[in-house]
């Protein structure tokens, strides 16, 4: 198996995330860290040890990590809830904890006890890894590759929307990540707005008759409402889809960029920009995810739930 770390603010689709990469056995789960975004950092450490544990992945340390944004207030993501995991109230409390040490020096830690460089699967706000970067610089070549969701480029997709929330939350993260030279696969909107969850997963889903299966179910009830209402699609399997790219890369087609994020824009802050033919002179710094195998996704995605 792979080994992995995984950074995530869950958030529900973190969380089926969280669950896919504990069930998956191409990857080995070394650890998660936790970030604000989708809620305060308090819950989403609650929330990742909840899930963790639920599955029967408590022995996987979670260490918690920022509470902010680097450089600017916290703004919280809208599709999860107060929680950041409504829609299950039946899910226990849980009784581990998480470990007594800072995210970003679990990471470097991890990071640096690895013979080899690690995947590293960011699925919130950069401000975690971008504040690992500032903190343990001697950790970069030990980053294999960051596979992060976050990001928009190319508004085929349903939604036209200058800004993605990963990106637009901690826009300064972003940039230190991006500068740094750590290989990024971006996995963006382009592509994780094409994962959705409709009546055909729905379909699917209720053969899962476990109690995960109806977790899960529960979950995204909560989290296309959102989607529904804004945009009418189903929800969008984000997150999912950036870790699952762990376990098959074939799964989307990538081309090479060099991205650049904007700080500045009044209404644009967080905007990624990139640049696919050299024009601003600058070395790639990234793969971009453009073209996604959806079904072949939702297979992989059912067939981890399932067994
Ligand atoms: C991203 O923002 C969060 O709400 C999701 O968890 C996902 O990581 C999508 O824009
Ligand atoms: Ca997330």
């Amino acid at each position: 198996p792979t080994p992995i770390l995984f950074d995530c603010d869950p958030g529900h689709d973190d969380a089926i995330a969280l669950v896919m990469a504990h069930r998956s056995p191409a990857i080995e789960l070394l650890g998660v860290t936790t970030t604000c975004g989708n809620a305060e950092l308090e819950k989403t450490t609650t929330n990742a040890l909840r899930i963790l544990e639920y599955i029967g992945a408590g022995d996987v340390p979670v260490a918690a990590g920022c509470h902010r944004p680097l450089a600017r207030p916290l703004v919280l993501g809208t599709a999860d809830g107060p929680s950041g995991l409504e829609g299950s109230p039946y899910l226990p409390q849980a009784t581990i904890k998480p470990v007594d040490q800072h995210a970003v020096d679990f990471l470097a830690d991890k990071l640096l006890a690895s013979p080899e460089p690690l995947l590293v699967v960011a699925t919130g706000p950069l401000c975690n890894i971008g504040l690992l970067i500032l903190k343990h610089p001697e950790v970069l070549p030990k980053i294999k590759e960051l596979i992060w969701m976050g990001g928009v480029f190319y508004r085929k997709s349903e939604i036209i929307t200058p800004t993605e929330f990963n990106a637009f939350c901690d826009p300064e993260a972003l940039k230190i990540v991006l500068d740094s030279g750590v290989p990024i696969l971006m996995v963006g909107l382009d592509v994780t707005m094409r994962v959705l969850v409709e009546k055909a997963q729905y379909a699917e889903l209720a053969t899962i008759d476990t109690p995960l299966g109806k977790l899960v179910n529960d979950w995204l009830l909560f989290y296309e409402k959102l989607h529904r209402n804004s945009m009418g699609v189903g929800g969008a399997m984000h997150d999912p889809l950036a870790l699952a790219l762990a376990i098959d890369p074939t799964l989307v087609k990538t081309r090479p960029a060099h991205i650049a994020v904007d700080l500045t824009g009044t209404h644009t802050f967080g905007a990624t920009v990139a640049d696919f033919w050299g024009e601003r002179g600058e070395k790639d710094n990234a793969r971009i995810a453009y073209d996604v195998d959806a079904d072949r996704f939702f297979k992989l995605m059912f067939d981890l739930l399932r067994d």
